[in-house]
């Protein structure tokens, strides 16, 4: 590496250029991402850095590599926003995405109608983004969090330690299949619960995804050769552990939006089933209340 002084923006387009040609649409956006990141600044700071030194630059290009390689920028940063709050994410758990956001708003808005005590449910919980983030959002629920993955279960307990304590002492760990009616009522009591939020896997088997989902654990993804296979089997479970008048939100492929309100509907626990969509208009998740 040469002695003249590397410039930022320099780098940048370089590396716009090299993300590019790996046919990431997000190019620019990825590139000043990964040089906040090595910088350890806000990446609406860069405009007054004009210049960096070789460790910054040699690790710079190392991070764009990988990046090229198409591991997802939230692996390469070791976090990943959602809401209000950011994640710790790497291999073994599903990294949170922007979409989810929309079933987080919902659930926000309906326990805000819910009389206390507010017990909110998160299955399926991943790193813990929709119960960290509800904790946080809706201050006075306790909330538990059941997830089945050893592996995701690391990151979610690390995640929810890492919580600020006024946060963390409100939500509860499970490890637990949330399709297993007995396992499930051993740690949530029969109508108990306010608000059920999950976004479990639901992707149908054969559908294709981008290079970035094969860093997501398989099992966090795909479900089935219809992408039914866990919200089938989990739909019992829910209406057994609400509350009269209590609600679920159940985020889906946007293929099966259908096939959730069928199901939600033919169980008979539920009326004012809804299928939502997301800003693009695209079928995103449906939920229903738990007749009294
Ligand atoms: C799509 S990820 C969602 C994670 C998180 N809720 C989020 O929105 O980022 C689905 C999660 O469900 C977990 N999972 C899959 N089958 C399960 C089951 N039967 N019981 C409990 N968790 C399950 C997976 O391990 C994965 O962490």
């Amino acid at each position: 590496m040469s002695d003249a002084p590397v410039r930022v923006a320099d780098e940048i387009r370089g590396a716009t250029a090299q993300l590019a040609a790996a046919g990431i649409d997000s190019a620019r956006r990825d590139a000043e991402w990964l040089m906040a990141h090595v910088l350890a600044c806000d990446p609406g700071r860069l405009i007054v850095i004009d210049t960096i030194d070789d460790a910054h630059v040699r690790e710079f290009r190392a991070a764009i590599d990988q990046r090229a390689h198409r591991i997802p920028l939230q692996h390469i940063v070791g976090t990943a926003a959602f809401g209000p709050i950011e994640l710790a994410v790497g291999p073994g758990v599903f990294i949170p995405r922007p979409e989810t956001e929309f079933l987080l708003e919902w659930a926000v808005s309906a326990a805000a109608t819910m009389a206390a005590p507010l017990r909110i449910v998160d299955l399926c919980s991943g790193s813990g983004a929709l119960a960290i983030a509800l904790a946080t959002m809706v201050g006075s629920a306790r909330v538990a969090a059941v997830e089945i993955s050893d592996d995701a279960l690391k990151w979610l307990r690390r995640n929810v330690s890492d919580a600020p304590e006024a946060v963390r002492e409100r939500i509860d760990v499970f490890a637990a299949d949330v399709t297993d009616a007995a396992q499930i009522g051993r740690v949530i009591p029969a109508g108990s619960v306010s608000v059920v939020v999950t976004n479990p896997p639901y992707v149908p088997r054969r559908s294709a995804v981008g290079p970035e989902v094969d860093h997501d654990p398989e099992r966090a993804v795909f479900a089935g050769d219809d992408g039914m296979s866990v919200i089938i089997p989990m739909v019992p479970v829910i209406a057994t552990m609400l509350t009269a008048g209590g609600v679920v939100g159940i985020e889906h492929d946007d293929t099966t939006s259908d096939a959730v309100v069928d199901c939600l509907r033919a169980h008979g626990a539920f009326d004012e089933v809804t299928a939502h969509t997301d800003l693009a208009g695209r079928p995103r998740f449906v939920t229903a209340r738990r007749i009294a």
